[in-house]
């Protein structure tokens, strides 16, 4: 009897000793397979849905080119959520007015809780169709060349690509932004995303699948780091979608997962070796890296908005001001919302 128990226990215990080690051992892993891993189904869906946005759009330049007539030029603002839209109300004052000169495109995780919110919407949003994101994982660069690819298959007028998260907030009206990104000729439309290439901690982000295991497609003095957030001309979000190379080593997951944010390095490290000098290597995108914490910038609340913060956040050191900021507490829309018309519509 004494023994058996003691058996029992012994095998008992040294069988939850096992588990635990193989959950402990295994857990990254399981982690990557299940919501991190792009499947061969989704990545050859994304394919698809490339082709055809390129294909639309060559079809549509020759269209365009024989009408021989300008309609006005659109702005699509792509938001990235997985949460919700709390800034929704600003945005809505944003857009008010301007329903022929942009699109609203959504790529919501399918575990948030927007779409409700829009259904009455002065908007007009579009949700395209979403998978899973996650960070640290190449998921967020899937999402961001699906809302490319949408925006430019839906409406051909669509020459800016500007991507936003549910963090951020207009700093400019809207008038101000396109006359801005319109003022030249749309043959010499800048991409406005950071591209940077001194940052200590870029060897091991480069090395984050592996020693080498960037190369032969991206030598390690090829690689760029850059905000995620982004307003990309047409050419260049057209070249996102088209690209196949450097994907297939963006694609893969990150070993060292602490180094991993593959959507901070596909974009820069793509335009910058495809067309430098058609990107102005800054972001538009304001954030405030002071006093950041686990690798998320500084969020301001409610008794921080005001229209001195309005004001410092769009200065920049480059030709133009910020157009956006990131990122805010849902507490700090009201603030917002009392000096928009003011203060933040007002330049
Ligand atoms: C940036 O955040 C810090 C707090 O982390 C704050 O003290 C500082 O005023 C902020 N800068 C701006 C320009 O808002
Ligand atoms: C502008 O450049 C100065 C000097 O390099 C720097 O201290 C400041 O933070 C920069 N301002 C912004 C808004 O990036």
């Amino acid at each position: 009897m004494f023994s058996s128990s003691t058996l029992v226990y012994s095998l008992s215990l040294f069988l939850s000793l096992s588990l635990l080690f193989f959950l402990f051992i295994l857990s990254p892993h399981i982690l990557l397979s299940s919501s991190n891993l792009i499947s061969t189904a989704d990545d050859l869906d994304d394919l698809s849905l490339f082709h055809r946005a390129a294909v639309s759009s060559s079809t549509n330049n020759r269209r365009l080119i024989s009408l021989s007539q300008n309609p006005p030029p659109k702005i699509a603002f792509l938001f990235l959520t997985n949460s919700d839209l709390t800034f929704l109300p600003l945005w809505e004052s944003f857009f008010q007015g301007h329903q022929d000169l942009y699109n609203v495109y959504i790529h919501a995780d399918p575990t948030s809780s927007v779409s409700p919110l829009l259904d009455s919407s002065s908007i007009n949003a579009k949700f395209i169709p979403a998978k899973r994101t996650a960070r640290a994982s190449p998921t967020l660069i899937s999402a961001e060349r699906r809302l490319l690819a949408n925006a430019i298959l839906d409406d051909p007028n669509n020459l800016y690509f500007a991507l936003i998260s549910q963090h951020c907030i207009p700093l400019h009206s809207f008038s101000y932004i396109h006359n801005h990104l319109f003022s030249t000729n749309s043959d010499h439309h800048k991409s406005f995303i950071e591209i940077l290439s001194d940052e200590p901690f870029l060897p091991k982000r480069y090395d984050a699948r592996g020693e080498d295991a960037m190369l032969p497609e991206i030598r390690y003095q090829d690689f760029r780091v850059g905000s995620q957030f982004f307003v990309l001309a047409k050419r260049h979000a057209l070249m996102v979608i088209k690209e196949r190379k450097l994907w297939r080593k963006f694609k893969l997951p990150c070993l060292d997962v602490e180094s991993c944010y593959p959507e901070e390095h596909y974009f820069p490290t793509l335009l910058s070796l495809e067309d430098p000098k058609g990107c102005s290597h800054f972001t538009l995108t304001r954030v405030n890296w002071t006093g950041s914490v686990g690798g998320h910038p500084h969020t301001y609340d409610a008794s921080e908005v005001s229209p001195q913060l309005i004001h410092s956040l769009r200065r920049s050191n480059s030709s133009l001001d910020y157009f956006f900021a990131r990122k805010f507490t849902p507490e700090s829309l009201q603030p917002l919302m009392e000096i928009a018309d003011a203060v933040i519509f007002r330049d």
